[in-house]
């Protein structure tokens, strides 16, 4: 397993090779099989601290980064803008290398478009400790990585050939970023997969998340293709991973998206649409699910899901990141 991560930020799935990835899926099912059978694994990080700056709500993220430390020896502290100075204005330079003097690695959620991502490289250029994304407008690599593993667990290291298909779903209340789309599109077509994004227009993924899944699929013999029908794009699919994400390249005034969303409101995974893939395939989202609008009760609760397995997968795949790359030996 290669073990040179050590500092490396991970601010995106792009700037780690395949080979990368794959180490840490190793550790992630390494420190998996360890969680499960109750072997203490708390020397890895013992007495380091992770800082977790979270511009956004979470449920997933927070909890098993936090539970994740714990379980590695170390500590996690949580911390918004309001309870630091980043709400005064606090640039990333002066928050970064102070909270360095103080710990091993800091995480960062922050979705605000064209912002999030770029603060973390911000933060990056000052500091050595890692930078590590829990999400931002670009990519959620967490969550692809633990959606991965959970795929593999399905099917096998050998996912040539198995249809992926991210489609766009109606959901009322709020803009969802396109971090979770743009993620998987960009990941799954480095890993065997054919690749199928469905949405409505207006609900386009950022031009350079477009342009690296085209690149991976071009360099990897694998597909990558888009239409504008869910019926279509499920069909004999492997994979359905069916959420909502907003017109974020058309406006991200509320009022103008929900007038946008409200014209396709039978964009939903049910069950007739999930007996169009194949048998064996399985139903996948990253929560929290807008359940009765993404998907109905009958999908999330039913045979094909896998929802609770890929919120699980987040912690071993984020104890792995942290792990490696805050200096642990596992
Ligand atoms: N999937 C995910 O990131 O969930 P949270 O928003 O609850 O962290």
């Amino acid at each position: 397993m290669k073990t040179t991560l050590f500092h490396k930020d991970f601010i995106t799935t792009e700037d780690w090779s395949v080979d990368e990835l794959e180490a840490m899926l190793e550790a992630a099912g390494e420190l998996k099989r360890r969680f499960a059978f109750g072997e203490a694994h708390d020397h890895i990080l013992r007495s380091k601290t992770l800082f977790m700056l979270f511009f956004e709500e979470s449920t997933r993220t927070r909890n098993s980064f936090e539970s994740g430390i714990t379980q590695l020896g170390g500590h996690a502290i949580y911390l918004t803008p309001s309870a630091t100075q980043v709400g005064h204005g606090e640039n990333a330079k002066d928050t970064g290398m102070v909270l360095e003097r103080y710990g091993h690695g800091i995480a960062v959620r922050d979705c605000r478009t064209n912002i999030g991502q770029a603060y973390q490289y911000e933060l990056a250029k000052f500091i050595d400790i890692p930078v590590i994304s829990m999400q931002d407008d670009v990519d959620h690599p967490c969550q692809a990585m633990a959606d991965l593993m959970t795929i593999k667990e399905r099917f096998g290291n050998d996912l040539r050939g198995r249809k992926f298909v991210i489609s766009w779903t109606y959901a009322p209340k709020y803009v969802r970023p396109l971090s979770v789309p743009q993620a998987l599109i960009m990941l799954m077509t480095r890993f065997g997969m054919d690749v199928t994004l469905a949405h409505p227009k207006g609900f386009e993924m950022m031009p350079k998340c477009l342009e690296a899944a085209r690149k991976h699929a071009q360099e990897n013999g694998t597909k990558f293709e888009i239409v504008d029908d869910m019926d279509a794009a499920i069909k004999d699919a492997d994979i359905v991973y069916a959420k909502s994400w907003g017109p974020i390249m058309v406006t991200e005034e509320p009022k103008e998206v929900q007038a946008m969303c409200d014209q396709h409101k039978q964009w939903i995974c049910d069950e007739r649409r999930m007996s169009l893939a194949k048998p064996s395939s399985i139903y996948m989202h990253c929560m929290p699910i807008d359940r009765g609008y993404e998907a109905t009760d009958a999908v999330v609760d039913g045979p094909h899901s896998v929802i609770y397995d890929e919120a699980e997968n987040r912690l071993h795949v984020q104890k792995a990141l942290m792990a490696l790359t805050m200096g642990g030996r596992i």
